[in-house]
């Protein structure tokens, strides 16, 4: 990949799928450093200390699945974050948007319909008590396992009860 880079194949680097006990060897050794990592992350997988690491060393941390793939249950339908978009009128799609953005993510959302773009660009800050109360919640949930098995694909999502 760095030698893409020297030949002008490509301008950055970036990794997906990768746990900080892996990028961090690999941010040492690497010559061209990456310019950002796509990994899953919502509050039921914060990924707190990859944020930091890519915080402190100035990698773009992209998030995939800021909306918990629409699972339901699922962060969707978190108590905590359906309390806060009655707290601040949005929806809770909204709200975990901007929870994203706020705590330093950049989101990769995959929105069906028009309606529902529109809605995820309508977005607005969040208080500091109410990012507190979601990065507060302590469910924990992978939803794709690349990860681990290397190979991608969803959970099954919860459909009814
Ligand atoms: N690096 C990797 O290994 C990897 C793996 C997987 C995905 N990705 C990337 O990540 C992208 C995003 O993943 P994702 O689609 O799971 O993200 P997501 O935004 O967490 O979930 C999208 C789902 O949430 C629902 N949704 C969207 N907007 C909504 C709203 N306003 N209110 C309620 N529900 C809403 C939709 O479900 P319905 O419309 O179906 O109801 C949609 O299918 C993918 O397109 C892919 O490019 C990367």
């Amino acid at each position: 990949m760095e030698t893409l880079v020297d030949h002008g194949k490509c301008r950055a680097i970036g990794l997906s799928d990768i746990a900080l006990d892996q990028l961090a060897p690999l941010y040492e050794s690497a010559r061209i450093k990456p310019a950002v990592v796509q990994v899953e992350a919502h509050p039921y997988l914060p990924e707190t200390e990859l944020l930091d690491f890519c915080k402190e060393k100035g990698i773009v941390f992209l998030a995939f699945a800021p909306l918990g793939h629409g699972a339901r249950p699922g962060p969707l339908e978190d108590p905590a974050v359906l309390s806060v978009a009655a707290r601040v009128a949005k929806t809770p799609a909204q709200v975990l948007l901007a929870w994203a953005i706020q705590r330093g993510t950049a989101v990769l959302t995959t929105p069906k319909t028009a309606a529902r773009a529109q809605e995820s660009f309508n977005i607005s800050a969040l208080p500091q008590d109410a990012l507190d109360e979601i990065s507060r919640i302590q469910t924990r949930q992978r939803l794709n396992q690349v990860v681990k098995t290397g190979i991608p694909g969803f959970i099954a999502r919860v459909i009814g009860s």
